[in-house]
């Protein structure tokens, strides 16, 4: 394995690894599974649609082999949007202020069967608004602090990088990005198919306004 996806893939690992959380450990368990896979030729989009990948990588701390192995694999990354969201209901900002990059899923360079391992990127001043979907799923940021809430009546909370968040199966999330762009490893253990829903909360547009 001498490419630099694979070694972007085990750099993820060994930086999951860090972390003694359950959902860590599933996702490490995926990409023992999955990460000998081959490499399948993907179109190469380098550069993400919402921009801010410079800033991002600038702004890890504490990281530097992953960094180094994201800066190595960057030519070959392709970036794409998720647009599965009615855009009424995830608002105007998100599908233009994000971009993800698979590395290990069904249509990723490295092939699996129902399990996701990625980047993922969010434009500052950015709310994802509350969602959840089936698939159980960490976030392992890479950057902060990021404002993070459970449920449409919670007050957001900081939480700064390298302090993963795991959303079980159907938990209702959102994130805040303020000034710092939001870059996480992302991981699906299964279910990834099903399709995120919105979950609406009434103070969408006041935080908006404030951004
Ligand atoms: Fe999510």
């Amino acid at each position: 394995m001498t490419d630099s996806i694979h070694e972007l893939i085990e750099a993820s690992e060994a930086y999951l690894r860090r972390f003694g959380i359950e959902g860590a450990r599933d996702v490490v368990s995926g990409i023992v599974r999955w990460k000998s896979g081959p490499l399948r030729k993907v179109t190469p989009q380098p550069d993400p649609r919402c921009g801010f990948l410079d800033e991002a990588l600038a702004a890890i701390a504490g990281a530097d082999d992953l960094r180094a192995a994201i800066m190595a694999a960057r030519p070959v990354l392709k970036w794409i949007t998720y647009d599965l969201y009615p855009r009424e209901e995830i608002g105007p900002r998100f599908p233009e202020a994000h971009a993800f990059v698979p590395l290990i899923g069904g249509t990723a360079p490295v092939h699996a069967d129902d399990f996701e391992l990625g980047l993922f990127l969010i434009a500052p001043r950015t709310l994802y608004r509350d969602h959840r979907h089936a698939a159980p799923e960490i976030y392992a940021p890479l950057t902060g602090p990021h404002g993070w809430r459970f449920g449409i009546d919670e007050p957001f909370h900081d939480r700064p990088a390298h302090e993963p968040v795991w959303n079980p199966s159907l938990a209702v999330h959102a994130t805040l990005v303020k000034d710092v762009p939001f870059l996480c490893l992302y991981g699906w253990t299964r279910d990834v198919d099903m399709p995120a829903m919105t979950v609406p909360a009434p103070d969408w547009d006041m935080i908006e306004a404030r951004l």
